[in-house]
């Protein structure tokens, strides 16, 4: 067997059954090295040169004692110190903003008590780059990180992805924000600096020590996925933030792991949306609420200018679990006011308002043209199911770290039309937010009963998530560019994707 290969096998079994299976503790060793490390290549030459640690750390989030918690933490060590910073809030998310074009190396070290590797969602990267679990790095292990910013300007993010611990370690608290800015964006004239504020949307449940509660491991659990207790904004319970009078950009992101959110503002104002997953609209568009699925994002213009001095707004939000069911009631915070819950409140300064115009054109979406696609009228299918104890897409799991079915085999520099069906004409019926690595789609057709989470759909711009309903098929268009190599897709709940409902597909020459 290569490394490979006994690395899955390794974790489809027990320890114990594969120590007897072995005889010894050696194919164990053999087994957690895995694939070999990337390191830095000294001809690379990096604009900008950043430490990331995975490491275990105690921060505050309630009242009273520390909360322990997973997080990345790191170093600048070439570019300019604001390359790395974080959220407001608890301060335990980190922020990477760089520009599209730069070469980054990022040295990631492993201080977990289990395997781990980095992927850097949304983003396009060759495979070696892109933190599939056959790179998994064991405690104490380093992977060097060596691309070149390749993506428009928009909000992306990063998250561990070692196969079946995936929600365990997001879940602790190991979530970081990518932004890319670019030139189109600089002329677009949005709302920089303070003005432009992440918002991670993320569920937690307590202890009385004050301690994060996970699902248990059993694969009900991670059928239904993790819902927390509280919603958290920015890694803490009651997020308020002071605002001047003027137009802010909200870089809204739904980083729980299986809980999906309905948001509107508090005083009924349609919310003004400028981006999604893969950076700016064309446009601006207005809606009445917005839907956001575990791993998507919506950038949202909102101008306080139009508020008075003192008044407060609140960022409200229906929690809503992946079977469909509002559960905002069970949860705990802000009391309800008409089924949501305020998570952001912003109160408005008292200075003179500045007046600021929001743009009419926005951005040039990159060329992704319907007539180009190889497939046109027979789009490559996607079946989703849940039965049986099993999380399957086409009736197939994760099993081996390489494994790519017939219809997973694409050309590199074809467009082609995927479809994902939800039909859930038998087993559980439950929403799915299906996610695609190494490229940003285009939502080109969406066909069954509509939902009340339907009118908040981001189905515009350039995407790499899109949530299907159960009943629902959601057809998208893509094109693989410039990199060959395996890549993965899988639903972003990421309970399920743990549970198998995960696919690798690979882009040939
Ligand atoms: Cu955020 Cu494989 O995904
Ligand atoms: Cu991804
Ligand atoms: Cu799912």
């Amino acid at each position: 067997m290569c490394p490979i290969d006994r690395r899955q096998f390794l974790q489809g079994t027990t320890a114990s059954a594969l120590l007897m299976a072995s005889g010894g503790s050696g194919l164990l060793a053999a087994a957690a090295q895995g694939m070999p490390p990337a390191e830095a290549t000294p001809d690379f030459n990096p604009d900008i040169e950043l430490e990331l640690d995975a490491d275990i750390d105690e921060i505050s989030i309630l009242p009273g004692d520390t909360t322990r918690v997973w997080r990345y933490s790191g170093r600048v060590l070439r570019g300019r110190p604001q390359v790395l910073g974080a959220s407001d809030g608890s301060g335990h998310i980190p922020i990477i903003r760089v520009r599209r074009g730069q070469k980054i190396r990022i040295r990631f070290s492993n201080r977990l008590p289990e395997e781990s590797i980095v992927h850097w969602h949304g983003l396009h990267v060759p495979q070696r780059m892109d933190g599939h679990p056959m790179y998994a790095i064991a405690p104490g292990k380093r992977y060097v990180y060596e691309f070149v910013i390749d993506n428009r300007a928009g909000t992306y993010w990063f998250h561990p992805h070692p196969h079946g611990r995936t929600g365990h370690q997001v879940y602790h608290g190991l979530t970081g924000l990518f932004l890319v800015s670019d030139e189109e964006e600089d002329a677009a004239g949005l709302p920089r600096d303070e003005l432009d504020l992440p918002l991670v949307i993320q569920d937690r449940s307590f202890n009385a020590g004050n301690q994060l509660v996970y699902i248990a491991a059993g694969m009900r659990e991670r059928m239904m996925g993790f819902m927390g207790r509280q919603v958290l904004v920015n890694g803490t319970m009651d997020y308020q933030r002071m605002v001047p009078r003027t137009a802010h950009r909200l870089r809204l992101f739904n980083g729980s792991n299986a809980t999906l959110y309905r948001l509107r503002w508090s005083d009924g104002k349609p919310l003004t949306l400028i981006g999604t997953d893969g950076g700016l609209l064309e446009r601006p568009l207005t809606r009445e609420t917005l839907t956001l699925a575990p791993a998507e994002r919506a950038d949202v213009w909102v101008d306080f200018a139009a508020h008075a001095p003192g008044e407060e707004i609140a960022l409200e939000a229906e929690s809503w679990s992946p079977m469909l069911v509002n559960i905002t009631n069970m949860q705990d915070g802000a009391p309800a006011t008409r089924g949501a819950r305020a998570i952001a409140r912003f109160r408005v300064g008292s200075g003179g308002a500045r007046q600021t115009r929001l743009p009419p054109h926005l951005s040039t979406y990159p060329a992704l043209r319907i007539e180009d696609a190889v497939n046109r009228g027979k789009p490559r299918s996607f079946q989703m199911s849940m039965m049986g104890g099993q999380a399957l897409l086409n009736g197939r799991a994760f099993t081996r770290m390489d494994e790519v079915a017939d219809n997973e085999r694409v050309r590199l520099g074809t467009t082609e039309v995927w479809e994902f069906a939800n039909d859930a004409s038998f087993g559980m019926r439950m929403a799915h937010p299906m996610h695609v690595h190494n490229l940003q789609f285009r939502v080109i057709g969406r066909r069954g009963a509509s939902h009340a989470l339907s009118a908040g759909f981001t189905d515009e711009g350039l995407k790499d998530v899109v949530l299907v309903l159960p009943g629902e098929r959601v057809r998208v268009l893509m094109k693989f560019e410039n990199h060959t190599g395996i890549y993965l897709y899988h639903c972003h709940i990421v309970e399920h994707e743990d549970i198998g409902m995960m696919r690798n597909y690979l882009v040939q020459a």
